[in-house]
């Protein structure tokens, strides 16, 4: 194989497709942030809010991204190029390259926080203290978090080094099933705690006068950040997938089995949260404070923290993986740079990245950027605008670009397969999608704020 033209991975076996796919979805944005924005944002509207967002314009998208990626069987540059020659649409590989440099250099960060709970597990050290004085000795620290963020892009590039079939196939399929077998343990546990029904009723039972806008804007970004919509990494996953894949029926498994894991988080944290009388929006460390007491009140709890930390530290990666692969695909096919000397390129950028955000807390906790540390400027800018403004791209793509009617033949398997929901589909992204997302970007005062318009 020459390095002039890479060969083309595939995923082998159906379920690996899947598992690949769901693997980028389910992460730290199903276990770690969901819980924690929603208990920003109050509760059980901003779940609403986050439902109807996944449903009506997640769903639509994922399987554009699916089918344009089968469809063209290239990286996000190359597709576009592919797809709409003579177009200016692949400047929105540049977008979506950004967001993955973006997300990766904090989503990192988090990821190198569930690891350093690893050791802590093992060892009990946190069983004796205060958990919330605990997680900010870690996130404050200036070398500890720094050095197993750089653990985390070590092993994404081990991981993904070996390539698409054996790197990320392999693993997601036997470890997401286990991570799901422990959240069942886990809200046993959670749903038998003193005021359990408390936290069911934060999660469940809207106020509707606890949703902001921005909140809105919120819970829109999270339903692009939880699926990996937005930046192209469904398309790039799109397009190592067989001819022969129902990507219908593949894009409603995976947002279901995202939006599943995220609402079993939910179950898992707000009966905690209120039975242990912790604040619901204590923000990103609230996962670190509450699952800490929930392990404690249950018998091998040591050995199941140990289990859940590592297993949703595996989560984490098989999303950074999906996060490289998007850049990596794109400087391999358009720069025509050997696959292996692409992956350590791209880690190594984003390991400078990387730096900042993981002294957020500790050194740079005081440098702010409008009024946010350099990691919440990032999440914010990332998940709020750049997924979004991705979506909006691909809908208007789909929509009015290309057609819905030239992808007909991709989404049904050439006619193979029926399209019921057609019609829908056709609207949603022509109108509905593209609409609303415009609107609600252009409503979240919070983004007008940050740029210093309102
Ligand atoms: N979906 C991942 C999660 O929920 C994060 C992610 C976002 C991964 C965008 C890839 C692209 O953790």
């Amino acid at each position: 194989m020459s390095n002039n033209l890479p060969k083309r991975d595939s995923f082998g076996s159906k379920f690996g497709v899947i598992a690949a796919a769901a693997g980028s979805a389910v992460g730290l944005g199903n276990i770690w942030k969901f819980p924690y924005i929603t208990g920003e944002n109050g509760g059980g509207a901003f779940l609403i809010i986050y439902l109807v967002c996944i449903a009506l314009i997640g769903l639509p998208i994922m399987l554009s991204e699916f089918s344009l990626g089968r469809k063209a069987n290239l990286n996000v540059f190359g597709a576009f190029k592919k797809l709409a020659p003579g177009k200016s649409w692949y400047w929105s590989g540049v977008l979506f390259n950004t967001a993955a440099f973006t997300i990766m250099s904090y989503y990192a960060v988090v990821a190198g926080w569930i690891f350093a709970y690893i050791p802590r597990s093992i060892s009990g050290s946190l069983a004796g203290q205060d958990f919330s004085e605990a997680f900010k000795a870690l996130n404050s620290n200036t070398w500890e978090p720094l050095i197993w963020s750089f653990i985390v892009l070590g092993i994404t590039t081990f991981f993904i080094y070996s390539g698409i079939k054996k790197g990320i196939e392999r693993y997601t399929k036997i470890l997401m099933p286990l991570l799901l077998i422990l959240m069942i343990i886990l809200i046993v546990r959670s749903l038998t705690l003193p005021n359990a029904v408390d936290g069911l009723e934060f999660l469940f039972a809207p106020e509707w006068d606890k949703l902001t806008p921005s909140g809105v804007l919120e819970a829109l970004g999270h339903a692009f950040f939880s699926l990996s919509l937005g930046m192209g990494v469904m398309m790039t996953y799109g397009s190592y997938i067989k001819k022969s894949v129902n990507l219908q029926t593949m894009s409603l498994q995976v947002v279901i089995a995202d939006t599943m894991i995220a609402l079993m988080a939910g179950i898992i944290i707000f009966p905690a949260v209120f039975a242990y009388k912790l604040a619901p929006d204590s923000g990103p460390g609230l996962i670190f404070v509450t699952l800490p007491g929930v392990f404690k009140e249950m018998p091998g709890g040591m050995i199941f923290q140990t289990l859940f930390f590592s297993l949703l530290g595996i989560a984490a990666l098989t999303s950074t993986m999906s996060l490289v692969e998007v850049v990596v695909s794109s400087i391999t096919e358009q720069l025509k740079i050997a696959r292996k000397k692409a992956v350590f390129l791209v880690v190594g950028v984003m390991a400078l990245l990387v730096i900042p955000n993981s002294l957020s807390y500790g050194l740079l906790a005081d440098n702010k950027i409008f009024g946010k540390t350099v990691f919440g400027l990032l999440d914010f800018m990332a998940s709020n605008i750049f997924l979004p403004v991705g979506g909006l791209l691909i809908s208007l793509f789909v929509g009015w670009v290309i057609k819905v009617k030239n992808l007909k033949s991709e989404i049904t398997n050439n006619g193979k397969l029926p399209f019921k929901w057609h019609g829908i589909y056709k609207f949603i992204i022509k109108y509905i999608a593209p609409v609303a997302i415009f609107i609600i970007l252009l409503y979240a005062t919070k983004l007008l704020e940050t740029f210093g318009v309102l």
